[in-house]
């Protein structure tokens, strides 16, 4: 199994009737807040941001918030809310960091929610999201903690969550310092095994 960008199409318009997923978003951007000082000066891009949770959460406290993802459907579900909330502060953007090179665009702070993992070249995209930053700029990823392959079952071809000390490796070679990790929030989940419970990490680091 893996996730293609029309995969992702075909779940945007029922995505937000999950409400854990709204949650996480919320448990996130709180953590988010709590950490990145001066945020109200801040442009924020999220990348993979799916139909705007965690950007949408994050922006009466910025300055601006760009809610970039490869998937039409779901920019345009993030496009509607922006417009229903008479939002004036952000905007969608389409965006494969993987498919080609950075736009001429620079943010003060990169966020992603649970999109690293689908994403196979992690350097690369720690490499995009470092030159898509302003000088001191913030980085700050959420995923899943390293797991054993049954979050997304037989098939799937992404990452099986990360191993902590390899992302804080990678993120210091891609050009990032002061790497603080830890864990923000546990996604519940029924599994062909039954119930299961996976930590959910946040990643910040400052490009050096
Ligand atoms: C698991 S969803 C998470 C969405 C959102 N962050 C959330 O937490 O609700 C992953 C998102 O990443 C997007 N995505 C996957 N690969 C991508 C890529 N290479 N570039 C941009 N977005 C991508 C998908 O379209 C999808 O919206």
């Amino acid at each position: 199994m893996t996730h293609s960008p029309s995969d992702f199409d075909s779940r945007a318009r029922t995505w937000d009737e999950d409400t854990s997923k709204w949650e996480r978003a919320r448990r996130v951007a709180q953590s988010i807040a709590g950490r990145v000082p001066s945020l109200s000066g801040r442009r924020v891009l999220e990348y993979g941001a799916g139909t705007g949770l965690l950007g949408l959460a994050l922006q009466p406290l910025v300055a601006e918030v760009t809610l970039a993802d490869s998937s039409r459907e779901m920019l345009a579900v993030a496009q509607e809310k922006i417009a229903a909330r008479g939002i004036r502060n952000a905007r969608t953007l389409r965006l494969d960091l993987a498919e080609g090179s950075a736009p001429e665009l620079r943010f003060d702070v990169i966020c992603t929610l649970m999109t690293l993992h689908h994403i196979p070249d992690t350097d690369g995209i720690l490499g995009a999201f470092h030159r898509l930053l302003s000088k001191a700029g913030i980085v700050c990823i959420a995923d899943l903690d390293r797991e054993d392959g049954s979050f997304h079952g037989p098939g799937f071809s992404g990452h099986n969550g990360f191993d902590r000390a390899d992302l804080r490796a990678r993120l210091e070679r891609s050009g990032f310092r002061n790497v603080n990790i830890d864990i923000v929030h546990e996604v519940k989940k029924e599994t062909a095994a039954g119930p299961r419970v996976y930590p959910v990490f946040l990643a910040i680091a400052e490009k050096s």
